[in-house]
């Protein structure tokens, strides 16, 4: 059964699909990466006034004010480009990258409105783009922020030790790192604004990245003789994954993304959260929400389904064919809709899923009892 369902989708994919998203990808990776390296100071073409490591939001500055730093943002662009540079893909990325871990070692130490470096500011969501700290009044702590920094950097420092530069990681990274992980293994268990920034709860997407920090870090610290953070990191990342669990709705077969708020909990960030912590030799592992799990495609399917009603350009599509999809079904901001970012990560999901269909040959749909009735193919 499944090689019949691949060999169609391989048919249908070579002749018509497949060579559509293939030349849309070549094209499209292109533009979208100087878009991306035009927001990075001090060079960038759209991010004047932005000091060396710098990722601005966006240059407007009016409706909305976005031309500020934030650390989840930052880290999740430099995670990208830190991938394509330790896997030699784009080999002229080093000093921007050695620029990103020097700007946010400054902003670590920038005393602001959350706190200093030894009292919570590490939980700071943004900041000036000349590295001073933001004062107005904004939603804070996010406790993303220093878990999505640490897994940034973990990657180029282990990049670092299998080239031979040791003392780097050890001198530079190290300590940079320290904080944020510290951060994480001392703060989880507090509430924290969710990444859309609007509600002050536990958040799915801040516990799952948090877990995976540390995991993260506890192997580095591991690898280079930091043995005294090593038990730490690992117990808060078991009660981290513990925790993790708290949030399947068991009754709705979907993730609840903040647990306050007041609202269903169906949101982005739960999908977002899947493709962010997708590791293919994971499988379908579902304590870890991997994007073949039986508890993350229900969770997609209960998403998707949420804004096949409310936008106008999903109107008269099939329930079974794709649509357009926004941050939650409740959203208002900005008029509340499909947003290309939420659209993209469904389909990641997706993709990341059949992915590893394929490579381990089945799946395990419990959480989804219609399709389940159906033999794997
Ligand atoms: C180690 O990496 C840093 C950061 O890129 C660089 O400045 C330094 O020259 C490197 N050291 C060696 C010995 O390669
Ligand atoms: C702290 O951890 C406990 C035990 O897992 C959990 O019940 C509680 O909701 C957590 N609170 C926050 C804010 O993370």
């Amino acid at each position: 059964m499944r090689s019949i369902l691949l060999s169609l989708l391989g048919a249908v994919g070579s002749c018509l699909a497949q060579t559509n998203v293939n030349s849309y990808v070549a094209s499209e990776s292109a533009f979208a990466k100087a878009g991306l390296l035009a927001n990075i100071g001090p060079s960038g073409s759209k991010s004047s006034g932005a000091d060396p490591g710098i990722v601005i939001a966006s240059p407007s500055t009016t409706n909305p004010d976005y031309l500020y730093t934030w650390v989840r943002d930052s880290s999740l662009v430099f995670k990208v480009l830190i991938d394509q540079y330790t896997t030699g893909a784009d080999t002229s990325l080093r000093t921007l990258i050695d620029e990103f871990v020097s700007a946010e070692a400054i902003l670590q130490q920038v005393t602001n409105p959350s706190g200093s470096v030894t009292t919570g500011g590490l939980g700071e969501p943004k900041f000036n783009i000349d590295e001073t700290a933001f004062t107005g009044s904004w939603g804070r702590p996010q406790r993303d922020g220093p878990a999505l920094r640490s897994t940034a950097i973990i990657t180029y420092a282990n990049w670092l030790l299998d080239n031979g530069n040791t003392s780097y990681v050890t001198q530079t990274l190290w300590p940079v790192l320290e904080l944020d992980l510290n951060y994480v293994m001392n703060n989880w268990n507090q509430s924290t604004y969710d990444l859309w920034e609007e509600i002050d709860s536990s958040s799915f997407w801040t516990t799952a990245v948090q877990h995976r920090a540390l995991r993260q870090g506890s192997a580095l610290a591991t690898r280079i003789g930091q043995t005294s953070v090593v038990s730490g990191y690992n117990t808060q990342a078991g009660y981290l994954l513990c925790f993790l669990q708290s949030y399947w709705n068991p009754s709705g077969n979907y993730v609840t993304a903040n647990t306050g708020g007041g609202r269903s909990g169906i949101d982005a960030n739960t999908v977002l959260t899947s493709i962010h912590t997708f590791d293919p030799s994971a499988g379908c592992d579902a304590t870890t929400f991997q994007p073949c799990s039986d508890k993350a495609l229900a969770n997609l399917k209960v998403y998707v389904d949420s804004f096949r009603s409310i936008y106008s350009v999903n109107s008269g599509i099939a329930s079974n064919a794709a649509v357009a999809t926004g941050r939650y079904p409740e959203d208002v901001y900005m008029g509340g809709n499909p947003w290309y970012l939420a659209t993209m990560a469904a389909a990641e999901q997706l993709y990341d899923a059949l992915s590893v269909w394929g490579s381990q040959g089945s799946l395990t749909l419990a959480h989804m009892p219609r399709l389940a009735q159906r033999s794997p193919v």
